[in-house]
């Protein structure tokens, strides 16, 4: 049960076929089955939205939504399933929000995007800024996992006191994604940057992984410093 303190988990892959996480419903119900297990009441996953790769949005995301929930209820899962989306800050992204589409959220208002692996996307403080103004919460997926950043700590706290909000990988704490990811991760839990904690569960060597490490004394550390919001969306 070491996610029991954080309750709500707001970002991950569990809807089947969607992206590059999970592919069947008997998958999902497993893994849903073992985050119930390990502690959490309230999953909102996060299908990728990647124009060209990953073409979802509300027309592919919500009827699957609702045949997970069926499965879980019927399965008598103790937990609550909703669906936002990770979208990629890309061109796509931004003709969505200038032509003012709604998008997939965290709990209302909040939406959750990441930045290329390649390089920080140039536009993206103005894109930050119009999410605010169309009334969303910008959330950066994973910071920590941005290598090109790792360099320049200054941007993360930039992002951060622009009002960007932070949600860290759990995985990256371990040394899952390496060892200078798992520094970055330390470092901005730290300096009390983070605001979510998430799973970004894909697979079972993800699942694994969590259900392996023994997250409390490091959730214990970071709530004391980090003012992390999972249990509040
Ligand atoms: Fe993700």
């Amino acid at each position: 049960m070491h996610f029991d303190i954080l309750k709500h988990d707001m970002h991950s892959h569990l809807l089947p076929g969607l992206d590059d996480g999970v592919q069947d419903l008997e998958t999902a119900l497993a893994f849903i089955r073992q985050l119930s297990a390990l502690g959490y009441e309230h999953l909102t996953t996060t299908p990728h939205i990647m124009c060209g790769v990953y073409n979802n949005g509300a027309d592919t995301i919500l009827p699957k939504l609702q045949e997970v929930r069926e499965a879980v209820r019927k399965a008598g899962i103790p937990i609550e399933l909703d669906a936002g989306a990770e979208y990629l800050l890309d061109d796509y992204f931004e003709s969505l929000l200038e032509e003012r589409a709604p998008l997939l959220t965290i709990g209302g208002k909040h939406v959750l995007v990441e930045f290329s692996w390649v390089g920080l996307p140039a536009g993206y403080r103005s894109t930050f800024f119009n999410m605010k103004v169309a009334g969303y919460e910008p959330v950066l997926a994973h910071p920590e996992r941005y290598h090109y950043l790792h360099k320049d700590f200054n941007v993360y706290r930039e992002i951060h006191a622009s009002g960007v909000l932070l949600q860290a990988n759990l995985l990256s704490f371990t040394g899952y994604y390496g060892s200078r990811v798992q520094a970055a991760a330390l470092q901005l839990a730290e300096e009390g940057l983070i605001h979510f904690a998430g799973t970004d569960l894909h697979h079972q060597r993800h699942l694994q992984a969590l259900s392996q490490f023994d997250f409390r004394k490091l959730l214990g550390k970071m709530l004391a410093v980090n003012n992390l919001r999972n249990a509040l969306l």
